[in-house]
């Protein structure tokens, strides 16, 4: 499966994307790391795959995405993983590409969609947070959850503390969840079945 990534900033879990790719077997093929912004660090870690700017400051809705559609189709991509893009895409794109595109948020969805989920985790007092990769519907944050993983929130947490928990988990949990909705199959640390993922201390 021809598959985009889409970015805003560092690209952390890109890079977990890309190097999964790499292996042999896995069902998706990196053929476009796109950034709504041309200053995204990750777009100087993708390595020999193409990356392409479209840039979403000051311009319009349609345009932006009309734009953003046809550069994705110019490089004969066929599924977009968001990986940290933070512009939130509008209905008719969105129902474009239904079925072909997820995301992944950090926070055990529906609790906490939107943005700063960790120091609203902590603000509610849960005892559980996490990270959830899901479909992109036109409701943000809002598409069906399509794998999970949970860590504890520990007394001592601050929101870095806590941020770098869960980005742990991001890391494993989205190459195992893109792999499952392209290639049909399970792909997971430690054994096939249910899509969900633990911490280990
Ligand atoms: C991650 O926490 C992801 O869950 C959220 O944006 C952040 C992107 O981080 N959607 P990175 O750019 O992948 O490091």
């Amino acid at each position: 499966m021809r598959t985009a990534i889409l970015i805003s900033g560092r690209g952390s879990n890109m890079v977990s994307l890309l190097a999964a790719m790499a292996a042999p077997g896995y069902p998706a093929r990196p053929v476009l790391v796109l950034s709504n912004r041309e200053n995204a660090g990750g777009l100087a870690l993708t390595g020999s795959v193409p990356t392409a700017v479209v840039t979403s400051r000051g311009r319009e809705r349609e345009a932006f995405e009309a734009e953003l559609d046809r550069v994705l189709v110019a490089h004969g991509v066929e599924f977009i993983a968001l990986a940290g893009f933070m512009r939130v895409l509008g209905e008719g794109f969105v129902r474009r590409w239904q079925g072909k595109m997820i995301n992944i948020h950090p926070s055990l969805l529906p609790s906490f969609r939107g943005l700063d989920t960790h120091a609203r985790a902590l603000a509610a007092g849960v005892r559980l947070h996490g990270c959830s990769v899901h479909w992109v519907s036109p409701g943000v944050d809002e598409g069906a959850i399509i794998a999970q993983a949970a860590v504890p929130v520990l007394p001592a947490d601050d929101e870095a503390a806590l941020a770098a928990r869960v980005l742990a988990q991001e890391h494993s949990l989205y190459p195992a969840a893109l792999a499952m909705v392209t290639g049909g199959q399970p792909m997971l640390p430690g054994g096939d079945g249910a899509l969900a993922c633990g911490w280990a201390p």
